[in-house]
């Protein structure tokens, strides 16, 4: 048994679709209600789907029963608030896990890369059944910003920057990819993320809006991505270098108080 894939993700894990035409819709995004939700950066969340249909963002799996990102259930609140994200969504007719708008302050390039992370769809997901992707739909109009993914974390050659103009619609398997948004800009961005099943449906939804698997990186000047890149090694080094001292403080103080009880 495997997990069933979309085909149209095959070739590179991701695709970009037409763009929305999102001057033509309202600014739902803008009436939903947040909840503080840190992830990759200085970020809110409004759920329109989570678990229970509670308003809140965690994933399916800290739950009881836990269970894989699939089957969200309506956060009425927010859903109701946006009708056409929502329709947006259900678009596809495939399964809908984990769906919300986030809200992201402006980073920097170093930093993007620095919270680069790969997510984790498809814990519990059963063998055989559909494989969880992501898609991204930028709300906001951010033609500055990109949407940063590489194959290999610390290997910058393998990196892919799509840029997020309003309307800007990319499907990622965000659990092989590295991934993490460079947002430019004074205003937050605004993007509604859906988890997604893969499966036939999908597939004759990403072929409708011509899905492009080569859709052209933005370019970046070398030198700079060099020296971004040097920036974070030296930011994680000196992470691992706190941890790893943090972890010695802990087993002296446990020694210590091993040795105070005898
Ligand atoms: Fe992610």
């Amino acid at each position: 048994m495997s997990y069933i894939t979309s085909k149209a993700l095959d070739e590179t894990g991701y695709v970009v679709l037409d763009d929305h035409d999102q001057a033509a819709d309202p600014q739902e995004w803008l009436d939903l209600e947040y909840v503080d939700w840190k992830s990759s950066g200085d970020t809110r969340f409004a759920p329109l789907t989570s678990a229970f249909g509670e308003m809140e963002c965690d994933g399916f799996w800290n739950h009881t029963p836990p269970r894989t990102d699939k089957d969200g259930v309506w956060v009425e609140a927010n859903a109701a608030k946006a009708p056409v994200l929502r329709a947006r969504a259900e678009e596809p007719g495939t399964n809908i896990g984990r769906c919300r708008v986030i809200e992201l302050k402006a980073d920097t390039y170093p930093t993007a890369l620095y919270n680069l992370h790969q997510d984790d769809n498809n814990r519990l997901n059963p063998d055989g059944t559909g494989w969880i992707v992501r898609a991204f739909f930028n709300l906001s109009d951010d033609p500055d910003s990109y949407l940063i993914l590489r194959e290999d974390r610390f290997d910058p050659e393998t990196e892919v920057r799509i840029s997020l103009p309003a309307g800007r619609q990319v499907i990622v398997d965000t659990q092989r990819f590295w991934h993490a948004v460079w947002h430019q800009g004074s205003s937050p961005r605004y993007c509604l993320i859906a988890s997604w099943e893969s499966g036939p449906a999908l597939d004759a939804y990403i072929e409708k809006y011509h899905g492009d698997p080569r859709f052209p990186s933005a370019p970046l000047d070398p030198a700079f991505v060099e020296e971004s890149q040097a920036d974070v090694r030296h930011r994680l080094a000196e992470r691992a270098a706190t941890v790893a001292a943090q972890g010695r403080a802990a087993r002296a103080a446990s020694q210590e108080s091993a040795q105070s009880e005898n």
